[in-house]
């Protein structure tokens, strides 16, 4: 062994024998702050703040990773315009901002293609969704934009008298870009195979006052996905469409409905529940939506997270209702071993972190930890393949 592999191999196994994880925060109250997890520390587990930007304020209220690039959106209303932002993920997780972009105001989402070219936002408040060209190190420039009208409004009037898209979503192929859109009762959908313009296709319709928020393809990985579980904000269930892909189209039908609550009965309120995210386990075998508003969990002072089981047909399975740890849960995400949870309460403005078991899919009742933090909108691991030092 040379030197030099030697040197390389005590690098490595330095590295990948730290324990830590971080999390990335982002709040409705400007910050995005960097956090470390560190689950042998402690006993119990340690979380340690990092870094923090103002960046992407007034509310970084999403952020999606590709490779060691941050994307942020700053959610503003009309009629300000909405900033998509990006970061560099530096040394001790510091996030460097190395471009940003302007777009339809309102942005809460962000897709990016599969050779990292393509920036994709769905904007909220604007009713409308925005494409970027990327250029791999942060730069971004605005190249498309979509914005739509409704002629009457929805079912739900007060929530849907007007467009709003709420996630932008790839497929696992890279050729079409998916797009909820809660006023609209429809998933929009697009083809995004030429990577420098995307183009409008046929859109799938979801019943009256679905209220369509978040979605999530089937199966995990990179194979040509087969169904789409598609959580509505506004009537609290989960639509499970059997999807074809074929000749540039995205065609869906739908299959099946399931209460977020499962079995147990959806509370009345006021205010009612509103579904949030949604997102399956890292082996594809479990599903899980986030319920705010529903105070079901710890004696009325939590909301909850609804497990499923998934089929290989794509058949959920009701399995239990967990506590969120906290109030108004807007996002969660799980790591690539499938052992933690982050979860972002909104509400009490603190994320927990509770374990969750591979094996059967059950999330923890109890968190490992919870950590106030200055509102919490999105909580995203960042687990990069290798670690360069
Ligand atoms: C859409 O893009 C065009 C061209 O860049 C721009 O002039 C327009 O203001 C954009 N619309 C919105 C609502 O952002
Ligand atoms: C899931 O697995 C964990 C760890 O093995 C165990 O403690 C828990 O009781 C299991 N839960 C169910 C519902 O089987």
């Amino acid at each position: 062994m040379s030197l030099r592999s030697i040197l390389t191999t005590t690098l490595l196994m330095a590295t990948t024998a730290s324990a830590a994880r971080t999390l990335f925060v982002g709040s409705g109250k400007g910050t995005i702050k960097s956090y470390e997890f560190d689950e042998t520390a402690n006993a119990q587990g340690l979380v340690k703040e990092l870094a923090s930007t103002s960046e992407s304020s007034p509310a970084p209220t999403w952020q999606t990773i590709f490779g060691d690039l941050l994307y942020s959106v700053s959610e503003s209303g009309v009629p300000a315009e909405g900033v998509v932002t990006a970061y560099q993920i530096g040394s001790n997780r510091k996030l460097i901002k190395k471009g940003s972009a302007k777009g339809v105001a309102g942005p809460v989402s962000i897709a990016v293609g599969k050779d990292g070219k393509l920036v994709i936002s769905a904007s909220y408040a604007g009713g409308g969704v925005d494409m970027f060209a990327a250029d791999g190190y942060g730069g971004l420039t605005h190249s498309q934009n979509f914005t739509y009208t409704l002629n009457k409004p929805g079912r739900v009037p007060d929530r849907q008298e007007g467009p709003h898209p709420h996630q932008a979503i790839m497929d696992p192929t890279g050729e079409y870009v998916i797009v909820p859109d809660l006023g609209a009762d429809r998933v929009r959908v697009y083809n995004a195979k030429s990577s420098t313009t995307i183009k409008e296709l046929e859109s799938i319709k979801t019943p009256d006052g679905f209220g369509p928020r978040h979605a999530v393809f089937y199966p995990v990985g990179n194979a040509k996905p087969t169904h789409l579980f598609v959580v509505g904000e506004l009537s609290n269930s989960i639509i499970t469409f059997k999807i074809s892909c074929a000749g540039g189209q995205l065609k869906a039908k739908e299959i099946a409905t399931i209460s977020t609550f499962g079995t147990q009965s959806v509370p009345t309120g006021p205010p009612a529940p509103i579904a949030a995210e949604i997102a399956l386990s890292p082996d594809g075998k479990y599903l899980y939506v986030s319920n705010r508003g529903d105070k079901t969990q710890a004696g009325g002072t939590q909301d909850s997270i609804a497990t499923f089981s998934v089929a290989s047909d794509a058949k959920l399975a009701f399995m239990q209702l967990t506590p969120s740890g906290g109030l108004s849960p807007r996002h969660f995400s799980i790591t690539r071993d499938g052992n933690w949870v982050a979860i972002a309460n909104d509400g009490s403005g603190n994320f927990a972190i509770f374990r969750r078991y591979p094996e059967n899919g059950t999330i923890s009742s109890l968190p490992t930890i919870s950590t106030v933090n200055d509102g919490s909108a999105c909580a995203i691991w960042y687990e990069p393949k290798v670690e360069y030092s």
